[in-house]
């Protein structure tokens, strides 16, 4: 007896990496509703991973998801990859109809863009599915029509981000950096932090335009941690920590651990602490743990490379 097996339907993996604000100062809000930034992005070693899988030309998009808190990501148009995909679809003629499928290793609304990441991932995955292949520079613009954090998803490794967030300049580093996060079930949105912001800054926050930049860059390309902790900074933190302030004390518990910087992730909930070796990373999140600070803890390092193709 024989059959012939049908052929599987074409597919591609992409991963793409979350990240962190070493830098994130905030200016007063423009007329269009978002803040001006200064920020220096890293990516992390905690990824995204997309699965798209060819399907018949009309049958739509379709989406799902694995992985810690999976649940908790909408799988419908509100998802940033669908989104990704009609955005890279009608850019390039084509119907848009694709599998998606999500292994999320990002927390998910963490402050930490694992749905930028997921996004960022979709477009290189579709690019490389529908074979149009399209010059990273036209990605990055698509990229940044869906959010302010999907353009350094694609790009990765270091970055300063001015405007939105979204023009990238990349930045030198040296070595490893070892952080611990811990991380809430319940997420903050990011709006709402920025929101905050304005309340408690009033309508005269400073610009950014001379932000000072306490020794950052210069710990990044001397690849030393200890002046990195003391460079860290988030003009969003007060925000965050006045919309939740329990965070107080899973930040101060890492700093009674010794961390060389403590600080809220981006817009929050998520709270990093930069360690000085993997074993400190490990026991920071222990005691996080012990202490009941976090519904979940992660370890890993910095910085990460951009959506990439497997
Ligand atoms: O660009 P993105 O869709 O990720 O932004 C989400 C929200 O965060 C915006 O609608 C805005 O309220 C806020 N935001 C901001 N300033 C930025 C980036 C985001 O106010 N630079």
């Amino acid at each position: 007896m024989s059959h012939l097996a049908a052929a599987p339907a074409p597919s591609v993996r992409v991963r793409a990496p979350g990240k962190i604000n070493l830098t994130l100062r905030v200016g007063p809000v423009a007329d269009d509703g978002y803040h001006p930034l200064v920020t220096v992005f890293q990516a992390v070693a905690l990824h995204e991973e997309i699965t798209a899988t060819e399907v018949p030309e009309g049958a739509g998009i379709s989406l799902t998801v694995e992985g810690p808190q999976a649940d908790r990501v909408p799988l419908d148009s509100s998802n940033l990859a669908w989104q990704a995909v009609e955005a890279i679809a009608r850019h390039v003629g084509l119907d848009p109809s694709v599998a998606l499928h999500i292994a999320k290793g990002v927390p998910v609304a963490g402050g930490m863009a694992g749905g930028s990441a997921d996004a960022a991932a979709t477009l290189l995955a579709c690019d490389a599915l529908w074979g149009t292949a399209l010059p990273r520079e036209e990605l990055a613009g698509l990229a940044a029509t869906l959010g302010s954090d999907v353009p350094f998803a694609l790009l990765g490794h270091t970055a300063v981000g001015t405007g939105r967030g979204h023009l990238l300049t990349p930045a030198m580093t040296r070595g490893e950096f070892h952080w611990a996060f811990a991380t809430r079930d319940d997420g903050l949105s990011t709006p709402a932090v920025y929101r905050r912001f304005d309340e408690l800054t009033g309508p005269t926050a400073p610009s950014v335009d001379d932000a000072d930049d306490n020794g950052l860059m210069q710990a990044l390309r001397a690849g030393d941690p200890t002046a990195l902790g003391e460079a860290l900074q988030n003009d969003l933190e007060a925000a965050a920590l006045d919309l939740r302030p329990e965070l107080a004390r899973t930040l101060q518990i890492a700093r009674d651990g010794g961390a060389l910087g403590v600080m809220v992730s981006g817009s929050g909930p998520t709270v990093a602490a930069l360690a000085r070796s993997r074993q400190h990373a490990l026991a920071l999140a222990a005691t996080w743990t012990a202490e009941d600070a976090a519904d979940a803890v992660w370890c890993t390092t910095a910085p990460a490379p951009g959506a990439r193709v497997l």
